[in-house]
């Protein structure tokens, strides 16, 4: 039941129809007997502005950006976090004090997803090899140096791409040849795809596994399908892998708990947004 007193939240994209999280929030509302919505909001380019000074004025408590909007977002809150400042992109805003703080949970999810799953990472790093110099690359970026991985190799099919995004947050990272990444991938101890490369109706991603060190950790953050092809073929050569659908899911918990004031349960998160696509 939403009353009247109703703490509103909800997620701008153009298009917006797309995505899970209005799903995985209204789950987690109902879960917890929150009188709270969180709702899609279909918001041109356009009208982001309009959209960031009017909501807060009708009681909204925060939202989610999703595609295309969150770069712009950075320059429409008043405060930032460092995770935002470092990627450049904001994806949750809070309302505070009439205030918006624009906050960039990715990393953040990206990193508790893998540990939720694999536990320590320590050994995971040493070498690094993210595949992709996109926005999503930005924040798997920030959160392995974050998390202190000692090498974090670059590769992208438009290279100059990949050494301005190595050269931007500097050393440990490092731009790679796409075509030097077999000669790599014996001493790499973490795989990542931040390309939308294997998504369902994308291209697939066309990267030979052969020379994979066996103990590595391969994960992507592409998560339709929830086993993309490249985990599939990691776990075939011995690789510990992990599916990206958890990083939506815990790029959620951060705004949820701020909005709502609960931590939501992620134990059946996952299994509910796959139930709910099905
Ligand atoms: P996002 O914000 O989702 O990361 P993006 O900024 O468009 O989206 O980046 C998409 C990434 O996928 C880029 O690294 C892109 O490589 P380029 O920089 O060379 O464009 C990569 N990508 C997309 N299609 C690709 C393809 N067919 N082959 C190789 N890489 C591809």
């Amino acid at each position: 039941v939403i009353s009247g007193k109703a703490r509103i939240a909800g997620v701008m994209g153009w298009p917006v129809s797309h995505s899970l999280s209005p799903a995985l929030h209204n789950h987690w509302l109902t879960q917890l007997h929150i009188d709270g919505a969180y709702i899609p909001l279909s918001v041109a380019p356009e009208e982001l502005e309009n959209a960031f000074r009017l909501l807060p004025k009708f009681g909204f408590v925060g939202w989610n950006l999703t595609v295309p909007h969150k770069e712009a977002a950075l320059k429409l809150v008043d405060e930032v976090d460092s995770a935002a400042k470092a990627i450049g992109a904001v994806n949750t805003v809070v309302v505070k004090d009439g205030k918006l703080i624009g906050k960039n949970t990715d990393a953040g999810g990206f990193i508790s997803n893998l540990k939720q799953k694999i536990g320590d990472l320590t050994p995971y790093k040493k070498t690094a090899l993210m595949l992709g110099a996109g926005g999503a690359a930005r924040a798997v970026a920030y959160a392995l140096k974050e998390e202190g991985f000692e090498t974090i190799l670059i590769a992208n099919r438009t290279h100059a791409r990949a050494q301005s995004l190595a050269k931007e947050f500097g050393a440990p990272m490092r731009a790679l040849p796409w075509e030097e990444i077999p000669g790599m991938l014996p001493q790499v101890t973490l795989l990542v795809n931040t390309t939308t490369l294997g998504m369902e109706g994308q291209p697939p991603l066309a990267l030979s596994l052969d020379n994979i060190n066996p103990a590595a950790l391969v994960t992507d953050i592409v998560y339709r399908p929830l086993e993309t092809p490249l985990l599939i073929e990691a776990r075939k050569r011995g690789c510990v892998t992990a599916t990206g659908l958890g990083m939506l899911v815990f790029q959620a918990v951060n705004g949820f708990a701020a909005w709502f004031g609960k931590l939501p349960d992620i134990e059946d998160a996952e299994e509910y947004i796959v139930s709910q696509r099905a």
